[in-house]
């Protein structure tokens, strides 16, 4: 149906892998033009691994704790990754400081997804310091991943409301309903080649972004 050359995926997860799932689910429809060659947990037996197998998908642990230290962890990663000539690598939930050495490595074709409106609140515990914050709006981003920790040029973000009996774990939920359509919207733009890194600078159907993409979406609130 769709005349999108389909792109090699390589999906990095930690954990649950609902955002991984989400794009299982987009790639098994036909919606999501991407063969995902493997997908990889640095922790072992976590949902997102079964989730993979479930769909068919090779799924493999590699585990960051037998290793001496990080580069010999990346070193191996790296390795692992380019065994299956990806055209782009996505971390899904994938909860790994990453040095300059792998980040370069992928530059242009490495995505992080984070449960913030970056440049807000990069690192852990999103949902709990936007509330604490006092925001009345919170999201998610997707970003070109750079040596800078949570600090790579944002491409789109999905914006919810934070309600006043919010607690982190309702606010998650809200987001985390974001981020399985964010994800895919990003891929898709890749695939498409309608989304390059040049430098710091995103560009988009050939043009400069200066600011995110914004998800526009039906799918916020009841
Ligand atoms: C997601 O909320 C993702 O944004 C977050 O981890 C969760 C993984 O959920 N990622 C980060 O915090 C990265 N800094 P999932 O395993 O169900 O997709």
């Amino acid at each position: 149906m769709s005349e999108i050359r389909k792109i090699r995926l390589v999906v990095l997860i930690s954990g649950r892998g609902s955002n991984l799932q989400a794009i299982l689910d987009q790639a098994a429809s036909g919606a999501l033009p991407v063969e995902i060659a493997v997908v990889i947990s640095n922790r072992p037996g976590v949902q997102g691994l079964e989730r993979a197998r479930q769909a068919g998908i090779a799924a493999l642990a590699l585990d960051h704790k037998l290793f001496p230290d990080r580069p010999a962890f990346e070193a191996a990663l790296i390795d692992l990754i380019d065994g299956h000539q990806p055209d782009l690598v996505i971390l899904a939930g994938f909860m790994r400081v990453l040095t300059a050495g792998f980040t370069e490595h992928y530059r242009g074709r490495l995505l992080n997804i984070h449960p913030s409106l970056l440049p807000k609140f990069r690192g852990l515990h999103t949902h709990e310091r936007a509330i604490a914050a006092g925001e009345t709006e919170h999201g998610a981003s997707i970003h070109f991943v750079t040596a800078e920790l949570d600090g790579g040029p944002v491409i789109v973000q999905a914006r919810v409301p934070v309600l006043p009996d919010d607690d982190p774990d309702t606010l998650a939920a809200r987001v985390l309903a974001q981020e399985h359509h964010l994800y895919s919207q990003a891929i898709h733009w890749f695939a498409e080649g309608r989304l390059r890194l040049s430098g710091e600078q995103v560009w988009f159907d050939g043009k400069p972004l200066d600011q995110p993409l914004r998800l526009e979406n039906a799918h916020t609130l009841d």
